[in-house]
C-alpha cells in the first residue's frame, strides 16, 4: 500500500454542552457552545494526517459561508484535499452532556448527493481506501467497483448504520461499533466474550478482518481468525463526538507505517481515549508524537 484516501462526508459541527441531554420536547440551557468542522470523512482523514500520514480527502461542500470555514481549517492540516462543490454544506446538530455522552442530528446538504461522477480524475490505487456511511451508499458501490482490481484496501465503517451486502463483502476491514456489530452479527453484546463471538460472526457473514469498538472498554481485532482483545487506554473524558473516526484513522496510519495489527490497535485505542479529553471531533484529535509517547510509557 503506498498512502491513504479516504472518501466521505464533511460537515459543520454546532456543538452544545450541558449538565444532561434534553428529553422529547424539553428546552434547556447549554454552558458552552462550539462550531467545528466534522463529517466522519473529514474526521478521519484528520486522524491520518496527525497521525503521521498524509491523506488525500475525496468529498463534497457546499457553496456556502460554513464551506468557508471548513476549507480554512483543513487547509491547516496535512492534507490533500480533493473537494467539490454543491449548494448547503452538511450541517450536524451536537448536544452533549457532562459524561461525555452525545446526541447527533445530521443534515447531508451536499454529502447527500455526492456521486462518483464529481471524481473523475481521481486514481484509486494500491491505497488504503477508508469510506463511512454519510455519503450515498450507490456513490460507496462505485467506488468500490471501479477500484476493486487495483490493489487498494477498502477499510468500511458501517456509520451511521446500514447493512449494504455489496460495501461489506468488498471491504478488507469492517470497523463497526457495539451497536452496530451487534446489528450485523444479529447478536447482543453484552460483554467482551460476546463482542469477539459477534467478530467471528460478521467475518464468516462477510469474509472479511473485522475491528470492533467498544469505546471506554477497548476494542477487538479478528484478523485471519486471529480474535483479540485490546484493552482500554483510561482518561478524563469530556466529548466522545469523532472518538470512532480518530480510531480509524489513527489505525489506517499506523497500519500503513507497520502492517501490525496489534501495534496499530494499541495505537488506535489511545488515539481514540485522547479525542475524547477536548470537545469537538478533530480540534480534539491528537498528533503521532503523544501517542508515541504514552506508548513507550506503558
Ligand atoms: O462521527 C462524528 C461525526 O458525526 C461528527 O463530526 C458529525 O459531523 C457527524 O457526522
Amino acid at each position: 500500500m503506498q498512502g491513504i484516501k479516504v472518501v466521505g462526508s464533511i460537515n459543520m459541527d454546532i456543538i452544545m454542552s450541558s449538565a444532561r441531554l434534553p428529553e422529547t420536547g424539553e428546552t434547556i440551557k447549554a454552558d458552552k457552545y462550539y462550531m467545528y468542522p466534522g463529517g466522519k470523512g473529514a474526521n478521519q482523514a484528520v486522524s491520518v494526517a496527525r497521525t503521521g500520514v498524509k491523506p488525500q480527502l475525496i468529498g463534497k461542500i457546499g457553496n456556502d459561508y460554513f464551506a468557508e470555514m471548513i476549507t480554512n481549517y483543513l487547509r491547516k492540516e496535512n492534507l490533500d484535499l480533493c473537494l467539490t462543490y454543491g449548494d448547503k454544506t452538511g450541517i450536524a446538530m451536537i448536544n452533549v452532556e457532562s459524561s461525555g455522552k452525545n446526541m447527533i442530528t445530521v443534515y447531508p446538504g451536499s454529502n447527500g448527493n455526492m456521486s462518483y461522477d464529481d471524481f473523475h480524475n481521481i486514481e484509486l490505487k494500491n491505497s488504503i481506501v477508508m469510506f463511512q456511511q454519510e455519503i450515498p451508499l450507490k456513490t460507496i458501490r462505485d467506488f468500490i467497483s471501479s477500484n476493486r482490481e487495483n490493489g487498494n484496501l477498502f477499510i468500511t465503517d458501517p456509520s451511521p448504520f446500514s447493512e449494504d451486502n455489496y460495501i461489506l463483502e468488498n471491504s478488507g476491514i469492517l470497523t463497526p461499533n457495539e451497536t452496530e456489530a451487534q446489528l450485523i452479527a444479529g447478536c447482543a453484546i453484552n460483554s467482551i466474550e460476546d463482542a469477539e463471538k459477534a467478530s467471528t460472526l460478521i467475518s464468516g457473514k462477510y469474509k472479511n478482518n473485522v475491528i470492533i469498538k467498544l469505546g471506554s472498554r477497548g476494542s477487538i481485532s479478528n484478523f485471519e481468525g486471529e480474535i483479540k482483545y485490546h484493552k482500554p487506554y483510561n482518561v478524563k473524558t469530556v466529548d466522545t463526538t469523532g472518538a470512532g473516526d480518530c480510531f480509524n484513522g489513527a489505525f489506517a496510519s499506523e497500519f500503513l507505517r507497520t502492517g501490525d495489527v496489534d501495534k496499530s490497535m494499541e495505537f488506535a485505542n489511545i488515539a481514540a481515549a485522547l479525542s475524547t479529553t477536548g470537545y469537538g471531533a478533530f480540534p480534539s484529535f491528537p498528533y503521532r508524537n503523544q501517542i508515541i509517547s504514552i506508548m513507550e510509557d506503558e
